[in-house]
């Protein structure tokens, strides 16, 4: 059996021309534009291009984006005092603070002052915590999580009642992730470093969720034949042969996986765009609530 590779880019594709396609209607309307605004905070390169693609994305889309770079030894209290002006000012329908932010800075207390109805992120504990509980409606979801449930569903994997196995329990996407399957009454296993026979969990999982950041660990021969294999994990790994000398892999060993899974995400290319389609459907959302 072979794998049907389930194509992110072209899923992503498919919902930044429907946000387009919303926004410009919002604009005919004489609505205005919806705004996100991004504050990264210090000199992390990967924090510094994954903001700057947040940026280009809403500006293909047609949204507006207000860019807030600020020190690496900015205080909590002034990183605290702009999320408060972004909260009151009406052009800003979206905040996203990037992660992780410096030592110093205590990120609970940031994410927690974020008004719920402009999280974007979906990381404050308020939206986590009803994403927690029964019958609770969260404002925002967590863009990457969401994106895998999304490649699953627009893929027709059946989620209801299957087996799911999360690897990797972090507040941005292993955590939320088990909890969007359990919403969609998955029963949900939560893996860690701790887990005891890890290969023998996964291999009775109809869904495989791997976000544990460790270059091709999920093996072939821990993947049920037919499951879906969703790799979130983006790694380097050397490779000589290509120019930069590595190449991008992720958690689960594509080339093993492929040949016994029943769908699987590739490695660029599977949930990698979703982040950024889900921020961009997130920001659009925003500006519909607070239309009043
Ligand atoms: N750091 C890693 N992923 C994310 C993300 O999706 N949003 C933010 N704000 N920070 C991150």
């Amino acid at each position: 059996m072979t794998a049907k590779i389930i194509d992110g880019k072209a899923i992503a594709r498919q919902l930044r021309e429907n946000v387009k396609v919303q926004v410009d209607k919002r604009a005919a309307a004489g609505k205005s534009r919806p705004g996100l605004a991004t504050v990264l905070v210090g000199n992390r390169v990967d924090s510094a291009a994954y903001v700057k693609s947040k940026q280009k994305a809403c500006a293909e889309m047609g949204i507006e984006s207000f860019g807030f770079n600020l020190p690496e030894t900015v205080s909590q209290e002034e990183l605290e005092k702009l999320v408060k002006k972004l909260n009151a000012d009406p052009k800003v329908n979206g905040i996203l603070v990037q992660l992780p932010l410096p030592a110093h800075l205590d990120e609970e207390c940031v994410l927690q002052l974020i008004d719920i109805t402009k999280d974007v992120d979906g990381f404050s504990p308020l939206n986590l915590g009803r994403l927690a509980q029964k019958g609770r409606e969260p404002a925002f979801v967590p863009c990457t999580p969401y994106g895998c449930i999304y490649l699953l569903e627009q893929s027709g994997v059946a989620i209801e009642g299957a087996n799911a196995v999360v690897l990797g329990r972090s507040n941005i996407v292993g955590m939320p992730a088990a909890l969007l399957l359990i919403e969609r009454n998955a029963t949900v296993t939560v893996c860690h470093s701790r887990t005891r026979n890890l290969p023998d969990v996964v291999r009775e999982a109809d869904i495989v969720i791997a976000a544990i950041g460790r270059a091709e660990m999920v093996r072939g021969d821990w993947i049920k034949p037919g499951a879906a294999v969703i790799d979130v994990g983006i790694n380097r790994k050397d490779d000589p042969s290509t120019e930069r000398g590595y190449r991008l892999v992720g958690d689960v060993n594509y080339a093993e996986a492929v040949k016994v899974a029943g769908w699987i995400t590739p490695v660029p290319g599977g949930v990698g765009p979703m982040t950024i389609a889900m921020l961009m459907n997130n920001t659009l959302r925003g500006a519909e609530m607070q239309d009043g």
